[in-house]
């Protein structure tokens, strides 16, 4: 990994965590709990790769990064979400996240619940507060809002985790994990980038070619989730390792090994790069990111 992506990706986290500090509300009043609950984990660190995907997606297409930050931070809202649910007790029962304990152990299980229903439902907040504030096209606004609605629902990431945990000790099946891996994490990935290029008034060449390049990025980050759970530094990645193998997990190294999921990685980074080929030097960043996400530690 070159230098500059790292300090790329740290400059844009900066921006990342200002706009998300003006947009969240302090915890006040008698549901204080669950506010304070929702920014425990938000602001509890986190790589911001979803937001910084979105604007990269808007600048490739000639964009500005701050014009799609509210959609950017409601992304990040809703990735917090589905982080303070996938650790609680019923689903993977992990104690920490993002180096600290998880959501439901500092706050218990119904506040977690509520804190995951309340930074969800706070994303679609910020982006239709967005679309009245009249500063961004309201079509254009309407599709992404959709778009990320079916990424994080049933047809994408929620869908996915479903499947992640009915297949819990069942067999290794490579289209099952697939299934997995594309819709607990790619939906949601893919959303992203592609929502930046929609909201920046990409034509629908890019927009296809910006998804087909998002869903192969987010299929080599699970992958590389599953190898950091088995090769990873825990307290690099502020969560524990060796617990997919322990629940039964169905991974992309339970299923093909480790040397093979390596090589689905890299195709899948090599068909990423692929989907960018007619956009310019402003797609560097996003192939760079391709390239980082599976040499990450963390
Ligand atoms: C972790 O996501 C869960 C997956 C979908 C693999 P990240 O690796 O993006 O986690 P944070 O946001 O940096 O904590
Ligand atoms: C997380 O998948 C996916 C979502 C939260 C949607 P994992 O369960 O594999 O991720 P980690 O390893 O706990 O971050
Ligand atoms: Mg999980
Ligand atoms: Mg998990």
């Amino acid at each position: 990994m070159s230098r500059r992506i790292e300090d790329y990706l740290e400059e844009r986290k900066i921006l990342v965590e200002r706009a998300l500090e003006k947009f969240m509300p302090r915890p006040s009043g008698l549901a204080g709990d669950v506010i304070r609950a929702m920014n425990y984990t938000l602001f509890a660190g986190g790589k911001r790769i979803r937001p910084v995907l979105c604007m990269a997606g808007a600048e490739a297409v000639g964009g500005s990064a701050d014009h799609v930050l509210p959609v950017a931070c409601a992304i990040e809202l809703i990735h917090s979400y589905s982080l303070i649910h996938d650790d609680l007790p019923a689903l993977d029962d992990d104690d920490f996240r993002r180096g600290k304990l998880t959501n439901h152990k500092v706050f218990g299980e119904a506040i977690a619940i509520l804190a995951g229903d309340g930074l969800l439902t706070l994303a679609f907040n910020l982006m239709t507060r967005y679309g009245l504030e009249g500063k961004v096209e309201k079509k254009a606004l309407l599709r992404v809002i959709d778009l990320i609605a079916s990424a994080a629902g049933y047809q994408g990431m929620v869908g996915g985790q479903v499947v992640d945990i009915s297949s819990e000790g069942k067999d290794q099946d490579p289209t099952v994990v697939e299934y997995i891996h594309t819709h607990k994490t790619g939906a949601l990935i893919a959303a992203s980038v592609t929502a930046g290029v929609i909201l920046a008034g990409g034509n629908e060449e890019e927009v296809k070619s910006i998804n087909t390049y998002g869903q192969q990025i987010g299929l080599a980050f699970q992958i590389a989730d599953d190898i950091l759970n088995i090769e990873g530094n825990s307290s690099m990645m502020g969560k524990e390792i060796g617990g997919d193998e322990e629940r039964g997990k169905i991974t992309y190294p339970s299923v093909f090994g480790i040397t093979q999921s390596k090589q689905v990685q890299r195709e899948s980074i090599d068909h990423a790069i692929e989907a960018l080929n007619s956009f310019d030097e402003r797609a560097e960043p996003l192939r760079d990111l391709a390239r980082y996400i599976i040499k990450r530690k963390a």
